[in-house]
């Protein structure tokens, strides 16, 4: 009884520092209160290694390789063919006819010697006869594209999804070697479109910056009976977005995620942070502390997951996981509950150590009081019970998506071997060690958390 006292007094003490950690003190840490639209501030444009090449009858995709390149800083080249097209569209039409149905390769008057010094190619062009006019062909099969980064834009009259899947089907057999990215299919005046696809591919200009205003909203969603609270960060632009779903840490709320939100939402991802139910006496959600565990808290965010991705201005192919010590973990379980609908996951000092410390407490269950007073907040049988002898990462190993972790070498509440074990379980993770950081980011850690973050994010958003 003694022995176990000591110990509790230590874990105890451990704890204070996880809880200030995790979001009740520190920087990160006061309660958000609906924050201002942030300012939009201008890209700068710079020396590129982009190419922004396109094709244009009737001037509909110039005027959005304009904008591209203005918004890209990318050079801009008007391909022009050899023997101007008939103005006359009708005859227009059946030359553009006949080359489609003969696969021709009409020669090009302006074309580049070479295109070395650019890695990225924005190639514009106007849907003709279902497909890309055979010129881009002749464009394209004209260069080794090998390793080149290639982004189809283009427009039609009709907007006719499968006229532009036959058109990628076709850029993409015309530059074998190259990647070929998802491409835009959105019409000229769409600018919001235009540049929300820039983004999310990292193709803007002056991509360290804010691109985006923001608007938070409060909402509940429901698991079990109980309110779960959660706000949400809506970038002002239109159509659906990435989202990002914040979860705290033990004993934290919503709030410790605004640091995270603010700059992601700045840079176009909808943020849910959300306050888990019995997450601490300060949750907004239903439930109480003493009977919460990771595996409740799991609940919580597959309701969260659920409900958010059913929003119109949410794009359900890219919902990213992000979590904070606790949260990190509850959010690695759940990435491996639905590992084909979770895009890409994100640990911050994740808090694997948890099954380890219940172990260290308690021989069995039968040890385990009905309450324990940890803090400020009683914690439950639920908390330990299912954490003795449970093997947190065999849960975790299915979830083989690429994984962002980032750790501090001086987190004395979980060292960061924790998170170099996580890094052996998973397929595909990258660890990234932030020298002196301890657990919790503040200032220019949390600056380079965040750059991270969304260096992660934007290149894997599809
Ligand atoms: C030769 C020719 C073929 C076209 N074929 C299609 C087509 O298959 N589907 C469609 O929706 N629009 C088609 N259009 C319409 C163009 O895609 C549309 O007018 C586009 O905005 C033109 O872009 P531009 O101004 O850059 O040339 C065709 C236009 C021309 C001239």
């Amino acid at each position: 009884m003694k022995k176990r006292n000591v110990i509790l007094t230590v874990i105890a003490a451990s704890l204070a520092s996880l809880l200030a950690a995790c979001g009740t003190a520190g920087p990160a840490a006061t309660e958000a209160s609906t924050p201002e639209p942030t300012p939009v501030s201008t890209p700068e444009p710079e020396t590129s290694n982009v190419l922004v090449a396109y094709f244009s009858w009737s001037g509909n995709t110039a005027e959005m390789a304009a904008h591209i390149a203005e918004q890209t800083g990318g050079d801009l080249l008007e391909i022009q063919p050899a023997t101007p097209y008939p103005e006359d569209y009708g005859e227009c039409g059946d030359v553009a006819l006949a080359e489609r149905d003969g696969n021709a390769r009409p020669e090009i008057a302006n074309l580049p010697e070479n295109l070395s010094g650019y890695d990225t190619l924005l190639i514009g062009y106007p849907i003709w006869w279902h497909t890309a006019p055979m010129i881009i062909g002749t464009f394209l099969e004209s260069y080794d594209l090998t390793g080149v980064d290639v982004y189809p834009f283009t427009q039609s009259a009709s907007m006719d999804e499968e006229q532009f899947a036959n058109s990628m089907a076709f850029v993409a057999d015309c530059a074998p070697g190259a990647a070929v990215h998802d491409g835009l299919f959105v019409r000229p005046s769409d600018t919001a479109g235009i540049d929300a696809y820039l983004a999310e591919n990292g193709l803007a200009a002056g991509e360290a910056q804010s691109t985006y205003t923001f608007t938070a909203q409060e909402t509940y969603f429901q698991r079990d009976g109980l309110n779960i609270y959660a706000r949400l960060y809506v970038p002002d632009v239109q159509g659906a977005r990435p989202a990002v779903i914040y979860s705290h840490g033990f004993g934290g709320t919503h709030a410790s995620g605004s640091q995270y939100a603010e700059e992601l939402a700045g840079h176009g991802y909808v943020v849910c942070a959300f306050d888990f139910c019995g997450g601490s006496p300060q949750s907004r959600s239903g439930g109480a502390t003493t009977e919460m565990s990771i595996f409740t808290e799991l609940a919580d965010l597959n309701a969260v997951i659920d409900a958010l991705s059913a929003l119109d201005f949410v794009d359900a192919e890219n919902i990213f996981l992000l979590g904070t010590s606790q949260g990190g973990a509850v959010s690695a379980l759940a990435a491996a509950g639905r590992p084909e609908e979770i895009r890409g996951l994100v640990l911050l000092y994740p808090a694997f150590v948890l099954v380890d410390e219940a172990n260290s407490l308690y021989q069995s269950a039968a040890d385990i009081p009905d309450t324990t007073f940890f803090m400020w907040m009683d914690v439950g049988r639920a908390y330990f019970e299912p954490l003795l002898g449970y093997d947190i990462y065999a849960a975790i190993a299915p979830y083989e998506r690429d994984v962002l972790i980032l750790h501090g070498d001086a987190d004395g509440i979980v060292p960061l071997e924790y998170s170099e074990r996580a890094q052996e379980t998973y397929t595909s993770a990258e660890l990234h060690v932030l020298p002196g950081a301890g657990h919790g980011f503040y200032g220019s850690d949390a600056d380079t958390a965040n750059g991270l973050i969304l260096d992660y994010l934007n290149s894997h958003t599809i």
